[in-house]
């Protein structure tokens, strides 16, 4: 970008009145300084000018705070493509309300959330975190929350800007996205936040994109921050830099990027003022980023203004209905709700029965105040019954975590814990204590420490083979009972971060075996790592697997537990070794035995009720075999309660997909998300991307977008009419009737297909969502419903005139269950330009055009 286009933007940002005159009275260092972080989750204050210290956390899933309350816990939502599932902006908004109460509670002011990149993949390690493949639905929930949290004071980051949509390489790859696809699909969320919400800040990816005009990481990508995002739809907020993604000084700063991220130190700490000064950043573009903090800091609070206090929705109660509410009746049978009144027994079955996965991992990670397990909650619903609880062998590669709280002691004194000492450089102790309740982290230890020694006993209580592991990160020698077991002088940084590998850290160990009771030592030397704006810590997981029954015996156990039980409820799904921030999948499968052990268990108890605790679609190879499959996502801190809910009625899982369940592998439209050899990570789909992929090959998948069959049934009249309303929007009114005996939500969802054929160059999905709306129906009565579509979701972005065009003539809106279940039709004519456009009735119900799914079982 030149200069002179650098000093327009400037000058046109609009600009808070009171802002100008703050600006007059700071000097250029002053300002500067105001463009890095000053911790990982703080700005720095300028009190010269009122301003306090903004604070900033982490997001998706709840607010984490910024770990300067010792031992803050946080409320747990369930997992955002849960939030898209329930299709209900109510929900979406008091989800906003939460974020907001919570960021104030924990003295937070902007919050890193949500997250809008579109699940272009079901391999995506972060697809959890996003709301749906289709942009429409993301775009609706997403503007809900943003609203809901910005009215109470709080600011949100929507990340990440942009086409930042899987995880290998995540820092190194150039995603190169056909421009249509980038507009219609990638950037679309990100465009109606700003334009149509007005978000206060957006973060700059990781990743680089390649749109033609400019190939460039994101956090200097002066074409789409620049005249795009600020130019073309007027952002008037801040963009931020995802976490260490910054890798220059001028090419950043005149980017487009306005904040750095984390600080202290980086790429314009100490070397963006001499950029200025030699001339190669223009202290207008200076000044126009710190206008842009400053705005978001009034925005927020940060100069004392009174700040509006949101209404607060009972909590727990409320996400309880939320997790209930979002799951996804996959398949029921005639009734699935049971009456605790007729349950004397439960087998309560599965590796996520015994530990559910109820957040998905990486920085969305939040502390949660408690966890209703499974087990608790159905103990509260179903009083009568005995539960016996079997996990049906492990799912999990690495060795579980030792028991921290009973099996380890300190050496020289028996107490509880692990001895951890610090030594400097020159080998001497500098620190020693005892930490009781081990995190798998030592964090922060004093300056000139270099190497961090832990030292603890672990009992082994039973006789028989103990498997020990030690995960630790960077250079480390393990001893286990004085035995060398893994030495490593490879040094790492924040790459480990970055990549999450520090998460969840490889094993080292070995079998033990005993006679009787003992302890072994375990002694870990570890070099600390210093990962720049992640601070210095030190790394190690201690795990610890008990002789036991193996998994055939526990297999084997759970099947005799359901054969002799009234009800099983099995909980399958994925955890924190193959949901994660950090790396895809690589590929779609129940972890461990799970799938033989559901199999097992519906051959002696097909009314099972499967639960899948998941966030991303994993193959459900006996799903034809089971009566009642329920999704559920990662639900949250009200887990067991929001399942015992559904399984008794209290609340109806009105969830439906917000993307696709595959059947095979070998059907999914994107699978790799390998980049090529120059780092570049191709978007061969185009605009075809999730369901709209499906529709165009015609592949059955196991169950299509949108699909959820909740707990009533519903007919739709062949009444459907389409007109423009004055405000531009197509609405669509018909009459949907209740047939079953609930009362219910349905979710009518309004597809749209071009005209035919479509002018030349322009291509088009088969057909998309244009609209929805959720509305609950008495059992036996009819609503009128009306589905409201926006002008946008008809146009098309033209790649010639690089621009929106709405191509006229007539348009049918197909009205359904989900993609695969459209129940009657409306078609709309669309003008062209400058003339006006006309109401056409409904056709009558086509349904030998229409594709039609029976999921019921
Ligand atoms: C993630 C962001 C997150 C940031 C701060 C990054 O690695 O990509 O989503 O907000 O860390 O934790």
């Amino acid at each position: 970008m030149t200069t002179e286009s650098q000093d327009a933007l400037a000058a046109s940002n609009a600009v808070d009145e009171s802002i100008a005159p703050l600006m007059a009275t700071l000097s250029l260092e002053e300002k500067v300084r105001l463009l890095t972080g000053q911790t990982a989750w703080r700005l720095y204050a300028m009190p010269g000018i009122g301003l306090r210290s903004l604070a900033i956390s982490d997001g998706p899933v709840g607010v984490r705070g910024t770990g300067e309350i010792p031992g803050a816990t946080s409320l747990l939502m369930p997992s955002p493509s849960g939030l898209a599932a329930t299709w209900n902006i109510d929900t979406a908004r008091r989800a906003g309300i939460m974020f907001a109460t919570e960021a104030r509670r924990l003295g937070v002011d902007i919050v890193l959330a949500p997250q809008v990149n579109i699940q272009r993949t079901p391999v995506g390690g972060r697809h959890f975190e996003c709301y749906s493949e289709d942009p429409h639905l993301t775009t609706q929930i997403a503007a809900a929350v943003v609203s809901a949290m910005q009215d109470a004071g709080v600011a949100a980051c929507v990340k990440h800007y942009v086409a930042n949509d899987s995880e290998n390489y995540r820092t190194e790859y150039t995603s190169r996205v056909p421009e249509q696809a980038l507009r219609e699909i990638y950037m679309a969320p990100f465009e109606h936040l700003v334009t149509d919400v007005g978000v206060w800040s957006v973060m700059a990816a990781y990743n680089g994109a390649d749109v033609g005009d400019q190939a460039a990481p994101m956090t200097e990508h002066g074409h789409l921050n620049n005249d795009v995002l600020k130019g073309e739809w007027g952002f008037d907020g801040v963009v931020l830099s995802d976490w260490m993604a910054t890798n220059t000084t001028v090419e950043s700063a005149n980017g487009g990027l306005d904040l750095v991220m984390p600080g202290p130190g980086g790429p314009w700490e100490g070397k963006l003022l001499e950029a200025v000064r030699r001339g190669h950043v223009n202290e207008s573009v200076i000044d126009d980023k710190v206008t842009r903090i400053l705005l978001l800091a009034k925005r927020a609070g940060g100069f004392g203004e009174p700040i509006p206090a949101p209404s607060r929705p009972d909590d727990a109660e409320f996400l309880r209905q939320f997790a209930a509410e979002a799951t996804v009746v996959l398949r029921r049978g005639d009734e699935y709700v049971v009456d605790p009144a007729n349950v004397k027994s439960i087998a309560l079955i599965g590796p996520n029965a015994v530990n559910a996965y109820v957040l998905g991992g990486g920085s969305s990670t939040v502390h949660p105040h408690y966890v209703v397990s499974p087990k608790s909650g159905l103990t509260e619903a179903f009083p009568g019954a005995d539960i016996t609880l079997l996990r049906g062998g492990s799912a999990l590669v690495h060795t579980p975590p030792a028991d921290l709280t009973q099996d380890v002691t300190v050496p020289a004194t028996g107490e509880p814990g692990i001895a951890v000492t610090e030594l400097n450089a020159a080998g001497e102790i500098i620190k020693s204590l005892v930490n009781p309740a081990w995190s798998g982290w030592h964090n922060d230890p004093s300056e000139d420490c270099t190497d961090v020694t832990l030292e603890t006993d672990l009992a082994l209580r039973e006789a028989g083979e103990h498997r020990i592991d030690i995960g630790v990160v960077g250079a480390h020698r393990i001893f286990i009972d004085d035995n060398l077991v893994s030495e490593s002088d490879v040094e790492v940084d924040a790459s480990v971060i970055l990549d999450s590998s520090a998460n969840s850290p490889l094993g080292v160990g070995l079998a033990v075996s005993t006679d009787s009771p003992r302890s072994v030592r375990l002694r870990v030397e570890l070099k600390t790592v210093d990962a720049g704006g992640y601070g210095r810590w030190v790394r190690a997981d201690f795990r610890h697997a008990r002789p036991g029954p193996s998994i055939e015996d526990e297999i084997r156990e759970a099947v005799e537990a359901a054969r002799t039980s009234d009800l099983t409820v099995l909980v399958v799904g994925t955890n924190s070794e193959v949901e994660s921030e950090g790396w895809d999948r690589v590929n779609l499968a129940l972890p461990g035995r799970q799938d033989e052990l559901v199999r097992r268990v519906l051959e002696v108890a097909p009314d099972a009720v499967v639960v899948v605790n998941a966030g991303a679609p994993v193959l459900l190879p006996w799903l034809d075999k089971a009566k009642t499959v329920l999704w559920a996502w990662f639900p949250g801190q009200e887990c067991g309660n929001a399942i015992a809910d559904v399984i008794t009625g209290r609340t109806e899982a009105a969830g439906r997909l917000p993307w696709t369940l595959p059947l095979s592998e070998s059907d999914v439209p994107i699978m790799d998300t390998a980049p090529d050899a120059d780092m570049v990570l191709h978007y061969p789909e185009g605009i075809h991307v999730g369901y709209r992929e499906w529709e165009r090959t015609e592949k059955a998948p196991a169950a299509p977008f949108g699909h959820g069959l909740g707990w009533t049934d519903f007919e739709y009249g062949t009444d459907a009419s389409a007109a423009v309303s004055d405000d531009g929007m197509v609405a669509v009114t018909l009459h949907v009737t209740n047939t079953g005996i609930r009362a219910g939500a349905e979710v009518v969802q309004a597809y749209v297909e071009a005209p035919s054929p479509s002018p030349a160059g322009i291509e088009r999905p088969i057909r998309w969502l244009g609209g929805f709306t959720r509305v609950t129906i008495d059992a036996g009565d009819m609503a009128t419903v009306c589905v409201r579509l926006p002008r946008r979701v008809f146009e098309v972005w033209d790649i010639s005139s690089h621009s929106w065009v709405l191509p006229s003539g007539d348009y049918t809106i197909a009205l359904g269950r989900s993609v695969r279940d459209l129940r009657t039709r409306a078609l709309i004519s669309l003008p062209s330009p400058g003339s006006t456009a006309s109401a056409v009735r409904t056709k009558p119900r086509e349904a030998s055009a229409l594709t039609q799914t029976d999921h019921s079982g």
